[in-house]
Order: structure tokens, then sequence, then C-alpha cells
């Protein structure tokens, strides 16, 4: 049986003050009115029923995401009592899903991405599922034509065509966030695209790897599986590590048996991971400012303003460059080109936040 796991998780750190706690990215209707989230179920209720739909998220988010999602069975959605990275996030629903079902393929699919058009996409989805459940090995990748040398992501080294199918590849290698010099090495040679985050494979196969590579998460989510109630004593005892480092890299380099392969994904695709990214999707004025909310500059050029008070101006002269968001409690000022440093501001008031 088909499902489509939405991985939820993470608050969006970068995004500070926008998401808080109780108010993470996924949540948050960043572009448009809609959230990011919400906007991620319709995409996937195009490929399989509103039934086979799970979320897994911060336990402390699960009513808001039902909340959010009210066509979404509330038991589908998995609360983790912490988070553990993403690793865990697809371990966890796979070996929930291999219980329940021995024959089970599962999508991983993010919350955060920005993804056009749709349509293309969901045929991407459903190739990557018939592909999966066709060579019972696969780890099937989706990957994106990249369009800069980006460190953030990983890369896949694209091999052979499969054959009998269109736009589906083997993987040379998968390499996660290579560094400055390798990522404009992958771009010149035009043979890697970027991995947009998203998997889908047979849960028993992510399992087997896993007893390989991880036994100790392979050991944890299988006994959770068959003992839920054991949820807050074992969860936090998981090894906190991506997938792409613990599961995709070794893969490819042959250290456990399965194959990875890939569907490309001819979409426009973002990963709104910060205000920078954001800005990059946002309209801007005559003088390159993006402004959500109400707001005047006198002279400023390329900022981002985003003010969510109805009651409150955000008023600057002679300021460029810069990002200021004002929520009711915070306001957050910043020079564009250090957007990254967000998340150490963040640390720096967590007792605050
Ligand atoms: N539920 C849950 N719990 N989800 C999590 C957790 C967790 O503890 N940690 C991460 N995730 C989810 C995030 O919400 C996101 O959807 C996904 O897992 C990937 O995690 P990120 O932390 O955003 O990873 P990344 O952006 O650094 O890198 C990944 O995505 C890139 C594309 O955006 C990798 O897969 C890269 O290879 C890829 O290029
Ligand atoms: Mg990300």
């Amino acid at each position: 049986m088909r499902s489509v796991v939405i991985m939820a998780g993470g608050s969006g750190k970068r995004l500070w003050p926008l998401s808080r706690r109780d108010t993470p990215k996924q949540l948050l209707p960043l572009l448009g009115e809609q959230s990011l989230l919400r906007v991620a179920f319709d995409r996937v209720r195009q490929a399989v029923p509103d039934e086979r739909v799970f979320v897994c998220t911060g336990a402390e988010w699960v009513d808001v995401v039902a909340k959010e999602l009210p066509e979404l069975p509330v038991a589908n959605i998995l609360g983790e009592p912490s988070g553990r990275d993403s690793l865990n996030a697809v371990a966890w629903p796979a070996a929930v899903l291999a219980h329940e079902d021995p024959d089970a393929v599962v999508a991983m699919v993010t919350a955060d991405h920005l993804i056009e058009p749709v349509d293309s996409f969901v045929e991407a989805l459903l190739e990557a599922f018939a592909v999966a459940e066709a060579e019972p090995d696969a780890l099937v990748t989706f990957g994106v034509p990249p369009t800069s040398p980006h460190t953030g992501y990983g890369y896949l080294h694209r091999g052979e065509p499969v054959p009998g199918r269109e736009d589906v590849f083997t993987v040379r290698e998968f390499k996660e966030k290579p560094d400055a010099e390798t990522a404009a090495a992958y771009l010149a040679s035009g043979e890697y695209w970027w991995n947009s985050g998203m998997f889908v494979w047979r849960a028993a196969t992510l399992l087997r790897q896993l007893e390989v590579l991880q036994p100790d998460c392979h050991r944890i989510v299988t006994t959770l599986a068959r003992e839920p109630g054991r949820l807050e004593e074992l969860y936090p005892q998981l090894p906190r590590t991506s997938v792409d480092y613990a599961v995709m890299e070794p893969v490819s380099q042959g250290r456990a048996s399965g194959r990875v392969l890939v569907v490309k994904l001819p979409i426009s695709w973002h990963d709104v991971g910060g205000y920078a990214s954001l800005l990059d999707r946002l309209e801007r004025d005559a003088s390159g400012n993006a402004v959500r909310g109400l707001s005047v500059q006198v002279d400023g050029r390329n900022n981002l303003v985003i003010n969510d008070q109805a009651e409150h101006l955000v008023a600057t002269i002679g300021v460029s460059d810069m990002i200021i968001v004002a929520t009711r409690a915070i306001t957050l000022v910043c020079p564009l080109g250090e957007s990254e440093r967000v998340k150490e501001l963040v640390a720096a008031v967590t007792d605050s936040d």
C-alpha cells in the first residue's frame, strides 16, 4: 500500500521571529494565504487518499497540525517527544507502516519547499512509487537541476538511465552538503542534480539498510512499532543524525546492499530556509524592497520588511540591504548578507523565546 509521510519537524530557526515554538515554519503562511504544511498536504493528496497521508512532527505541534489539516485522521499525526533529526523522522514512520503492512511503500516529503508546477511534482511522485514497487532494493530520490553551487544541499551524481523508464537514472554517488569548491565543480560538470530532500522506498527496504548502517535506530524504531507505549522512553535515545549522512551517502558508496535511483523533478523548487531565500520568492517594488504588512521606506533599497502587526507601522529612512521583521513581541533587524546568522540570535535568546 502507498503512503506519504510529510516531515514537518524543525522549527525553522532561521526564520525567527516569524517562526517560534508555537508557530513553526511549516505552519506559517510565508507566501500567500496558506501555510506551507497545508500546501504540502494538498499536493500529496493528488497522489494518495487522505487516510494514507501521515505527518511526522514535534509532539507539541500535534494539535495545531490537526487543526490545520482537519481532513487528516488524527491518528496519522506522529508526534515526536523531541526532534532527533531527519533519519528518525523517516525511520520511525517506516517502522510503523511496515508493522501494519510488510509491503508498505512510503514517500517521505518535506513541508518546507515551494514546488511549482504541482502537476509535474505529482507525476514524478507517482513515477517514484512505481519505481520503488518494481525495484525492491531501490532508495528513490528526486533530482532537481541545479541553478547555483549551493552548499546547503545534497548532490546526486547521475549515472545510467534505468531501462524502460523516462527520467529515471541510477545514482553514482550521493554527496551531502559539499564544500563550495566541490559544489562549483559539480555544477560545471552538468552531471549532478540537487537532492530535493524527498524520498520513496519500500518501508522494509529502508529498515534493511538501517539494520546494517544504524543498528541502534533500527532496534528502537522497530520496538516502537510493536510497543508504541514506550515512545517517551525510547525516542530520546535515538541517535541524532540526518538520513542523508546516515543512509543515502553510505548506500550510494556501496556500504549497504540497496541502490540509489533518481527521478528527475522538472520543477521550480525552493527550500525556504531563511530570509534570503524567502526574499528571492517575494515580489519587489521599484526600489527592490519586498514589503509585507504596513511599512514605509524613504531612500531605502533592497530591504525585506515583514510587519505582521495590523496597527503598527514600520518606517525607515536611508536603510538598505536590511531584513526587518516586526511581530507582536519581537523586532528583528539584520543585514541581508547575515541572514543565516539569525540561528545564532535564536540560540542567544532561547530562554526568552
Ligand atoms: N519530524 C521531523 N523531526 N522532521 C525533521 C526533523 C525532526 O527531528 N529534522 C528535520 N526534519 C525534516 C525537516 O522539516 C525537513 O523537511 C527535512 O526533514 C530535511 O531536514 P532539513 O534540516 O531541512 O535538511 P536540510 O535542508 O539541511 O537538507 C536536506 O534537504 C535538502 C533539500 O532542501 C537534505 O536532504 C539535502 O540533501 C537536500 O538537498
Ligand atoms: Mg531544509
